[in-house]
C-alpha cells in the first residue's frame, strides 16, 4: 500500500515517532511518502496514495497552528483516503482519564476546525525533555508533570511512548484501510 504520513514537531519526538511508523510499514512492504506540515512540504494527489496517517503533538492545548493550516488546506484530498491520526501528548501517558478526555476533546475540536475526520485515533504519550528545555518551558513542564503525577526530576529526559501499543494501532489500521475506502 502506499501511505502518505504527515506530521509536525516542535520537539522530536513526533518525528521520531513518524520515523518509527515508516520503518515499520516499510519492513512490512508498503511505500511511505513523509510530508512535513511545519516544512510546507506539499500534498501528493489522492490518486498517488492510499491511506493517510497524520502524527502531531499537543502544546498548551492544542495541535501546532501550520498543522492545522496544513490539513485545512488540503482536507478535500486528505478526506478521499481513510486515515488515521496519531495524537501526541503527555497526558495520554497520565492515569488520569479526564487527561485522555481532554485530549480527546482537542482532536475533536481540530477535526471541526480543519474538516479532516480521521476513522482511527491513537493517543500516543510522548516525552519530556527537561535537559532541552529553555528556562521557561521546563518550568511549565514540571508543572504539568506534577498535576499528572509523572517524573520531576529536570535533570534527566523521559520517555512515555509505548513503541508496542502504537505498532498495534498501526498496523490494525492499514490492514483494515482498504475495507473503509470508499465508505468516507
Ligand atoms: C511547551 C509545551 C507545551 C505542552 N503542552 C501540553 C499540553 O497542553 N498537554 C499535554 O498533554 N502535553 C503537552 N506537552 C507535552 C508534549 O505533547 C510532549 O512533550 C510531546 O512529546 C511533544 O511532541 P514533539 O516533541 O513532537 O513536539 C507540552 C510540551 C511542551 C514543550
Amino acid at each position: 500500500m502506499r501511505i502518505l504520513i504527515a506530521y509536525a514537531t516542535i520537539e522530536g519526538q513526533t518525528r521520531k515517532i513518524v520515523q518509527h511508523m515508516r520503518s515499520l510499514l516499510e519492513d512490512d512492504g508498503h511505500s511511505i511518502q513523509l510530508a512535513d506540515a511545519i516544512s510546507g512540504d506539499d500534498v501528493p494527489k489522492a490518486d498517488d496514495f492510499d491511506a493517510v496517517i497524520i502524527a502531531a503533538p499537543v502544546h498548551v492545548g492544542a495541535f501546532p497552528a501550520p498543522l492545522r493550516r496544513f490539513v485545512k488546506a488540503h482536507a478535500e484530498t486528505l478526506m478521499a483516503r481513510p486515515g488515521a491520526f496519531v495524537s501526541v501528548s503527555l497526558s495520554a501517558a497520565s492515569s488520569d482519564k479526564s487527561e485522555v478526555e481532554e485530549i480527546a476533546d482537542i482532536v475533536e475540536k481540530f477535526s471541526k476546525e480543519t474538516g479532516w475526520w480521521p476513522v482511527s485515533i491513537h493517543h500516543a504519550a510522548g516525552a519530556l525533555k527537561y535537559t532541552e528545555y529553555d528556562f521557561f518551558r521546563r518550568w511549565m513542564l514540571k508543572r504539568i508533570a506534577e498535576k499528572e503525577g509523572g517524573p520531576v526530576d529536570t535533570s534527566l529526559d523521559h520517555e512515555f511512548t509505548d513503541w508496542v501499543a502504537l505498532d498495534a494501532f498501526v498496523r490494525t489500521f492499514v490492514k483494515e484501510a482498504p475495507g473503509v475506502a470508499g465508505k468516507i
